[in-house]
């Protein structure tokens, strides 16, 4: 089995459920307020490891009792974290999250994701790169994700970018990923010239992977464009469904499976997620998403 490298965030979502989403200077009221570790890397990296696979995270977490927590989660989840940062005087990351009306909206404070820089990454530069597939995300500074996708690629590695949240990204830097994972508005934010999902996908000729929610995940595969469709779920929380999408099709490709098959996997992985509240609660082991994909 190839290794898993996942270059990212590390947060403390704090949880809460109400019955609507406030509106702008409105005061709603919530309830079950819950702290569960999240962050796009770290979720990312408990999918894939969840389901067996051999991930090493690298980030930073600071020097108070969440980031105490959180390193004890990834590693309770089998990632490894030798190499993560615990950085004096800082916060670690933490994300405020509202689940209501069957979506969610976050608040995002960074705290040391942004000390995962461009000098810590050329310091673990030959560890990340012992790793076969590089799964990157966008909560970490910006240069920071260039960098690893720019030594990445010269050293020849697979790099999955889920690019989330929606930043603009240079083309060069999208040109250099073996995988590009946006959703739909992130697509519309990094390809604004183009209107037609099915040109770009065969345009960008099976680098680009769209998930579309409820209507699945889209790609360009043997010379045409496929639409996996989405697993029928009982949908509690999409928090984190994406993220395990992401970790999911990097397991699979860590085992060599065909795309077609690999994003298969992925969209019932992310389907099962999403039947529990918080980001990482509900991603499943591999027996259970073998079982649905047979
Ligand atoms: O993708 C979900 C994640 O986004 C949450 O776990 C939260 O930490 C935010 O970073």
């Amino acid at each position: 089995m190839k290794k898993i490298a996942v270059v990212g965030s590390v947060n403390m979502d704090l949880t809460v459920k109400a019955q609507r989403h406030p509106n702008k200077g409105e005061t709603v009221s919530g309830s079950d307020l819950q702290y569960i570790p999240g962050g796009k890397g770290a979720n990312q990296a408990v999918a894939a490891a969840r389901l067996g696979g051999d991930v090493t995270m690298f980030g930073c977490v600071g020097d108070d009792i969440f980031g105490e927590q959180l390193l004890k989660n990834l590693e309770e989840n089998g990632v490894k974290t030798e190499h993560m940062l615990r950085i004096p005087h800082m916060s670690s990351g933490i994300a405020l999250i509202t689940v209501a009306e069957s979506d969610n909206t976050i608040v995002v404070v960074p705290g040391a994701n942004h000390s995962v820089t461009p000098d810590y990454l050329q310091k673990m530069q030959d560890k990340i790169m012992q790793a076969d597939i590089i799964l990157l995300q966008n909560e970490i500074p910006l240069e920071s994700v260039e960098l690893t996708v720019h030594l990445a690629e010269q050293a020849g590695k697979t790099v999955i970018y889920n690019p989330a949240p929606a930043v603009p990204v240079k083309r060069e830097i999208i040109d250099k990923v073996t995988y590009l994972t946006p959703n739909e508005h992130e697509t519309a934010l990094l390809f604004p010239d183009e209107n037609d999902l099915n040109t770009l996908l065969e345009k960008q000729n099976g680098s680009l992977i769209v998930t579309l929610g409820e209507k699945g995940a889209a790609a360009f595969c043997d010379g045409r464009v496929i639409q996996i469709p989405a697993r029928i779920s009982d949908v509690k929380d999409t928090t984190g469904a994406g993220d395990t999408f992401n970790g999911a099709f990097a397991y699979a490709l860590a085992n060599e499976y065909p795309i077609d098959r690999a994003l298969r996997f992925a969209n019932i992985a992310a389907g099962i997620s999403a039947e529990h509240m918080g980001a990482q609660s509900g991603m499943p082991d591999y027996d259970t998403v073998e079982k649905e994909l047979q």
